[in-house]
């Protein structure tokens, strides 16, 4: 294995020092590290974060492989300054049995890019009526931890209750997509001034607060652990603080597109902007960023959703919902927060880590802890071309946007997966 020497690196924010690393792990952390035989990258107005985690990735494989693959989602991910993603399950098949999730976990350590660690399906086939074979896939070679239908809520409580008694057993987790589907018939963007406007029907924020409230009160009851995937709105906040407070072991995260778009982009009809739960108001944005900044939402997770092109540039009421996410994720956060270096290692990594249960992501570089890291340039800009994505897919909201912060180069397990803003493989 080849060593590398990184010098004069911030460390999550702290005065220059030296990395080496050496074997996969990080061997010695100081300034005026020498190592003849180690390839030095330097590193001077760099800083070196724990490597990226997302808890909300769509992979697409199997059963969508035009939009992206696990190889190119992974591709994207590291180029994104992730080292490991979680799999959302809404694939073609889906994955709620262990062949499935294995399947998704074995091409994750083929393309050796990022670790991938599979969602499994909540109910069998998404479709809400039926658990799916939770502890089978839980015992599988993937180890799935979360599950999640993702794309589509748990609706039945009945269900939600017995799903949160059965995880327990193994310390698993939930992971709701919070929206009542009897408030969203039909729904196009969120409910409110600009859908009135535009005469499309809304998605009341009210839909996804009624959730989260009916699911923390059966996480309480069963004492189980409940994740809410993408939360949106001011509302939905304030139902997350009451609980937390409370003691409920609950998490949550936020998109970055939620933390910076709002729903007027809607008004120019481009779907790019549709995305599920929808863009929302400015006080919504408000209302994420100081829940981000406070613990009361827990983590950044990208909801990276990649379309093809047939299925995303037509007519607005027919395109897919979701946006890229996994190649700008850091560059909004960092748009969003500043040179935040702890938050952001805390939004992005650590705590993801520690959610999913992934040891050895998560960890800050420190002597004998794995390299699993990621270099940032702040004082880069980036210009997003659609065409230059390593995603398969093209349907990212930031094109020809230009935006701060550039990933300089990612490693896992010590071996570069970046080097120079490219990708390695
Ligand atoms: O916009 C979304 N797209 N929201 C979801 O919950 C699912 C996702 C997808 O799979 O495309």
């Amino acid at each position: 294995m080849t060593a590398y020497l990184i010098t004069s690196v911030s460390v999550v924010g702290a005065a220059p020092t030296d990395l080496l690393i050496r074997d996969g792990v990080i061997a010695e952390v100081g300034p005026g590290l020498t190592a003849p035989d180690a390839t030095v990258v330097d590193g001077t107005g760099l800083v070196a974060l724990p490597g990226l985690v997302d808890l909300h990735t769509h992979l697409r494989e199997p059963g969508r492989e035009d939009a992206e693959t696990v190889e190119s989602g992974s591709r994207a991910a590291a180029l994104g300054g992730y080292t490991a993603v979680c799999a959302m399950a809404n694939t073609s098949p889906v994955a709620d049995t262990a062949g499935v999730v294995e399947q998704v976990w074995r091409l994750g350590r083929e393309a050796a890019l990022v670790d991938v660690q599979p969602i499994g399906a909540v109910t069998v086939g998404l479709a809400g009526e039926r658990l799916a074979e939770l502890g089978a896939m839980a015992d599988s070679a993937a180890r799935v931890r979360i599950f999640s239908d993702d794309g589509h809520c748990v609706a039945d409580p009945k269900l939600m209750r017995r799903a949160l008694e059965y995880v327990k057993a193994f310390d698993g987790i939930i992971a709701q997509h919070a929206e009542e589907p009897r408030l969203t018939e039909g729904a196009q963007m969120h409910e409110g001034e600009v859908s009135t406007r535009l005469g499309l029907i809304g998605w009341p924020a009210v839909a996804e607060e009624a959730i989260i409230a009916r699911d923390v009160l059966l996480a309480e009851h069963v004492g189980s652990r409940l994740h809410v995937c993408h939360v949106s709105t001011a509302g939905s906040v304030e139902v997350l603080r009451q609980a937390k407070a409370r003691g409920v072991r609950v998490t949550a995260e936020v998109t970055p597109h939620h933390l910076l778009l709002t729903d007027e982009r809607a008004e120019t009809y481009d779907p790019v902007y549709k995305v599920n739960p929808p863009l929302r108001t400015a006080a919504d944005i408000a209302a994420l960023r100081a829940a981000l900044a406070d613990g009361v939402i827990d983590v950044i997770a990208t909801d990276h959703a990649p379309h093809a092109v047939e299925d995303k540039e037509c007519e607005w009421a027919y395109a897919r919902p979701g946006m890229l996410g996994l190649e700008t994720a850091l560059s909004i956060a960092l748009d969003v927060l500043g040179p935040e270096w702890d938050l952001i290692a805390e939004r992005m990594s650590r705590t993801p880590a520690r959610i999913a249960g992934l040891t050895g992501h998560g960890v800050d570089p420190a002597p004998g802890v794995p390299a699993n890291l990621t270099l940032i340039d702040p004082a880069a800009h980036c210009t997003i071309e659609p065409a230059e994505l390593a995603s398969r897919s093209r349907n990212t909201p930031y094109a020809r946007m230009t935006l701060p912060g550039r990933i300089v180069a990612t490693f896992l397990r010590g071996e570069p997966t970046v080097l120079d803003g490219k990708a390695v493989k």
